[in-house]
């Protein structure tokens, strides 16, 4: 069992197979604690003490006159509001009189097996086997609201899903202003808070600094997950590191605006909020109502930034991507965007598929472009008809010459945006997003379509199904061009204007969800601007989602390394593309481009009948790479070994099979210094008992690989180290192959 109640002791402890979590029940007013999240104990005798209740100002039963002493002090597994608990509320409810005191305690709770779908939101899933459940019913008796607060545990998996259900149970509307989907007291502790920052282009880079006092968050107000802030934050021990010391993992399921907060008290103690962001945010409930909030992981790992990496991949791969193509070899595809951008025909398109075809290639995706009359990005969002003056007979007949290559066929959409200049605007200007008698703020000449109503998303689908049916079409990418502003519905009523925002993300995931039911067997990637919704939610309705339109081989080494600190490498699109690069203007060698993109789904983005014939062989020899090892790179362990965000010279990271028998590591040496000797780099994850053949895996020659004449031990490799020979020149990669002997 992984989830006990001991009624004697009012405690409820949570296993996970090297963790545990645990709560317990206090007072005669049932305040409900958090006591304990890490390593896993085995033993609970006198786990009661950490809550400090025998120690002044003690329970509000035996001092009720210092009750805000103790409300600002306890550990609370869900805070509460306005009632002496001067820290960061999870819950405020809003009644008719205008108060806003929430407090919850505990009534009752029920064990599952397995875990209930959270509806219209994605979650994590699986079998009775492998997941329970604890909901813990609370209330605040004043206001008669309900909160179920949700703990589902993973036999697998190292990870806990949290949430929490709000329901009226007054006769009255109550308006909720906020409600966080988890809260974690933590004994406080000296620790170091890292998030991922971003820009266009620029996305998730990890950034860590000491959690002082005061409150520390980041947040997006921007209707996505953003680019500039990912929903995750972790807290690590001051000697964290990728292999050692103690870290906790906090990632949102959910893909719209978020708060992820970090409190620490005058006490030291460190309180984590993780919900929808409360700013632009008013839910109306009406008596007998629910509010499902979205899902939390927490993942807490002693050994280091790994240990938690590796759990998140796990967990995502087996409990929460549900596409078909999960475990299966993705088609190489090429993407004709920094090929043509707008500027393309039919032929055009036939051209670069037959190109690509011979050399390997798999699918072809059409990008921005195909519709109404897209000729450039400042119109015809929302005309999803084929444009045939580009498309010469139709998209079914493109899609048969595609397909005539050998080739599979992809198509771009982008289903949540109108353009002004647009059909669809001139019928029904009210489905744009905006504020009666203010201009709405455009972004690339765009506006965002309500989708939080049923006619718009009805609309958009139907056009985008017809597109869908009348071709052969195995692949879509969905994109999402610009935030949410100027937040208006014409279809909510004023009381329940601060719900759009959610309502959008629930109307963007219903819509995903009727294309998959449509469409079960279709590859979805997810978009946004490049990376700008890259989070849980959206890996549950797609496999992979585009990294950045940033394609430049060494401006991915930071994006891709915060990438898969939590997302499996499967996860991560990634292209070959031409230099110099059109974000950064660089030149890089095409191995080492070739080589950066094979870590992720890979794929190209170039116009290919333009490429040298040098290059058109290392095509070649990619793709045979890709064939050769993406299984491992797929399935397999992610181990960081060096980190080129924090030592600016060199990257270098490995995966590795289930057996450890076989591992790649991947090297890039960003900038080449004089007289040098070469690098000695510890791996990880190997057998220390094994012996391991060392081979280069060549991308720039036909011979597939070079055999080092090295036999290395495990124990060697990962405790004294890996000599890497310096390669010659800027920016240049190095592909090696390990295998047991
Ligand atoms: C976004 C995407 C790009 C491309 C363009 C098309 O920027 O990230 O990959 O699809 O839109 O307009």
């Amino acid at each position: 069992m992984s989830i006990q109640y001991f009624e004697k002791e009012n405690i409820f402890l949570l296993n996970t197979p090297k963790t545990s979590y645990i709560i317990g029940i206090f007072d005669e007013e049932q305040f409900l604690g958090h006591l304990y999240y890490g390593k896993r104990i085995t033993n609970i005798e006198g786990i009661h003490s950490l809550a400090r209740t025998m120690e002044p100002p003690f329970v509000p039963s035996k001092n009720d006159r210092d009750r805000s002493s103790f409300f600002d002090a306890f550990p609370f597994e869900y805070s509460s509001h306005g009632v002496g608990d001067f820290r960061e509320s999870s819950l405020k409810m809003r009644t008719k009189d205008g108060h806003t005191a929430t407090s919850l305690v505990y009534v009752s709770h029920v064990i599952l097996r397995g875990k209930r779908k959270l509806e219209g939101l994605p979650a994590t899933f699986g079998q009775e086997d492998e997941v329970e459940t604890l909901e813990i019913i609370c209330v605040d008796p004043v206001t008669n609201v309900r909160a179920i607060l949700s703990y589902s545990v993973f036999s697998d998996c190292d990870a806990i899903a949290r949430s929490v259900r709000v329901v009226n149970d007054s006769n009255q509307p109550l308006y909720m202003e906020r409600v966080m989907s988890a809260c974690f007291d933590l004994e406080g502790r000296d620790f170091d808070v890292l998030t991922l920052h971003g820009s266009w282009a620029r996305e998730r880079h990890m950034e860590r600094k000491p959690l002082g006092h005061g409150i520390f968050g980041v947040a997006s107000l921007r209707g996505e997950s953003s680019h500039q802030e990912h929903p995750f934050i972790g807290l690590l021990s001051k000697n964290a590191d990728q292999t050692s010391g103690e870290v906790y993992g906090f990632h949102f399921v959910y893909s719209g605006n978020f708060l992820a907060q970090a409190q620490r008290n005058q006490f030291g103690q460190v309180r984590v909020l993780m919900g929808i962001h409360p700013e632009e945010f008013c839910w109306k409930l009406e008596p007998g109502e629910s509010f499902q909030a979205p899902e939390v992981i927490s993942v807490y790992s002693d050994q280091g930034l790994g240990g938690m990496t590796r759990t998140l991949h796990d967990l995502y791969r087996e409990h929460l991507i549900r596409s078909p193509w999960l475990h299966k070899k993705r088609p190489i595809l090429i993407n004709n965007w920094e090929a043509t951008y707008f500027d393309f025909t039919s032929e055009k398109i036939v051209d670069i598929a037959k190109e690509s075809a011979r050399l390997g290639i798999e699918m072809l995706v059409l990008d921005d472009g195909w519709f109404g009359n897209r000729f450039d990005d400042n119109r015809a969002l929302g005309d999803w008809q084929v444009n045939e003056e580009k498309i010469t007979g139709g998209m079914g007949k493109l899609s048969d010459e595609i397909h005539a290559q050998g080739m599979k066929f992809g198509l771009w959409f982008e289903p949540e945006m109108i353009s002004p200049e647009s059909k669809l605007f001139k019928e029904h200007p009210d489905w744009a997003i905006q504020v009666p008698d203010r201009r709405p703020c455009r972004a690339r000449n765009q506006l965002v379509l309500d989708i939080s109503r049923k006619e718009v998303r009805d609309h958009i689908l139907s056009q985008v199904f017809a597109v869908l049916h009348a071709a052969k079409i195995e692949y879509v990418k969905w994109d999402m061009n610009r935030p949410l502003s100027d937040l208006g519905s014409a279809a909510l009523s004023s009381d329940r204007q601060g719900e759009l925002m959610h309502r959008y993300v629930l109307g963007m995931y219903e819509m995903q969800e009727r294309l998959l039911q449509e469409f079960p067997e279709l590859l979805l990637e997810n978009c946004s601007g490049g990376g700008g919704r890259f989070d849980p939610g959206m890996l549950y309705f797609s496999p992979q989602i585009w990294c950045s339109d940033d394609t430049d081989a060494i401006e991915r080494l930071s994006i891709q390394e915060g990438t898969a600190l939590l997302y499996p490498l499967s996860c991560m699109g990634a292209h070959v593309s031409v230099c110099p690069n059109h974000t950064v203007g660089r030149s890089t060698p095409f191995a080492t481009r070739g080589m950066v993109a094979l870590a992720g789904t890979f794929g190209y983005e170039l116009d290919i009948t333009k490429l040298s014939e040098e290059d058109k062989t290392a095509v070649q020899w990619q793709t045979r790479t890709y064939h050769a090892f993406n299984d491992l790179v797929r399935e397999g362990k992610y181990y960081r070994v060096q980190s080129y965000a924090e030592n600016h010279d060199h990257d270098c990271f490995m995966v590795t099979n289930a057996k450890a028998d076989k591992a790649l590591v991947f090297f890039t040496q960003v900038l080449a210094t004089p007289n040098m000797r070469s690098r000695c780099i510890r791996l990880q994850g190997l057998k220390e008992e094994a012996n391991y053949r060392i081979q280069i895996v060549n991308l720039d020659k036909e011979e597939q690989f070079t055999d080092t004449g090295k036999v290395v031990s495990g124990g060697i490799l990962m405790n004294a180290g890996m000599i890497v020979e310096r390669p010659w020149g800027d920016f240049q990669a190095r592909l090696y192959y390990l295998e047991e002997i």
